[in-house]
């Protein structure tokens, strides 16, 4: 089955999955991880989802805002360091770290006023599987915030360093995932924007109510 296929291309085990914790430091926290959550802008009470949450620099955050956040990460090392982190956040109640993908989300449908993604969607090896999830589990009136660092922009100041990056993951294009999106239902917008200072890949949707 496809979602099985997804889980088990992230089910590398240990020693393989260790690679993460070269770039622990921007994965920890970062300003794109803040600046995301502004633009999400949880609020007291919603119920979030972090979809590759990573070490959950933005599901922390989100939740000491007062959301209630699920947050779904494949890779195990990154979800074991999540769960450590949670249990020294005073909001830990309201987190929840669960295995899954953006293909194959582990919620309900319609429950979830708020999603975001950081970093991430360059990885869902389904866009067309991903974002029909993310109109399923998103309730009437929720929104969604993805941003992708855009590397390949030469203002970049990582862009000798990463540009092309895509090329062996998905290629992300704004203007596709908002058609498809708007496809789904949604209100969708795709644009190139700096957050955080840097070019970056941002696509905003909404369910109507
Ligand atoms: C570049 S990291 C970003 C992590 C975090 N959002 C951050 O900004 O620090 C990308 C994350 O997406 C996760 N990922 C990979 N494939 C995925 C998929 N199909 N669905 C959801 N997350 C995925 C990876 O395990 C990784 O944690």
């Amino acid at each position: 089955m496809a979602h099985e296929q997804h889980r088990h291309d992230h089910d590398r085990g240990l020693l393989a999955e260790l690679h993460w914790l070269w770039k622990i430091r921007k994965f920890w926290s970062s300003d794109l991880n803040r600046a995301l959550v502004d633009l999400a802008d949880p609020k007291p009470g919603e119920r979030g989802l972090d979809v590759g949450a990573g070490m959950g620099p933005a599901a922390m955050l989100a939740a000491k805002r007062g959301a209630h956040v699920v947050a779904v990460e494949p890779s195990a090392v990154m979800r074991a360091v999540c769960r450590i982190r949670r249990l020294f956040q005073w909001s830990r109640r309201r987190i929840t770290v669960e295995c899954g993908v953006a293909e194959d989300l582990p919620v309900a449908g319609g429950s979830t006023e708020v999603l975001w993604a950081a970093n991430a969607i360059h990885h869902w090896v389904d866009h067309g599987l991903a974002f029909a999830e993310f109109a399923r589990v998103l309730s009437p009136g929720g929104r969604l915030v993805l941003v992708d660092e855009d590397y390949d922009d030469l203002e970049h100041p990582d862009h000798a360093a990463h540009a092309g990056h895509e090329a062996d993951l998905t290629p992300v294009d704004v203007d596709s995932i908002s058609a498809v999106l708007r496809g789904l239902g949604l209100e969708a917008v795709g644009r190139h924007e700096e957050v955080a200072g840097v070019p970056a890949k941002v696509v905003r949707a909404t369910k109507p109510a």
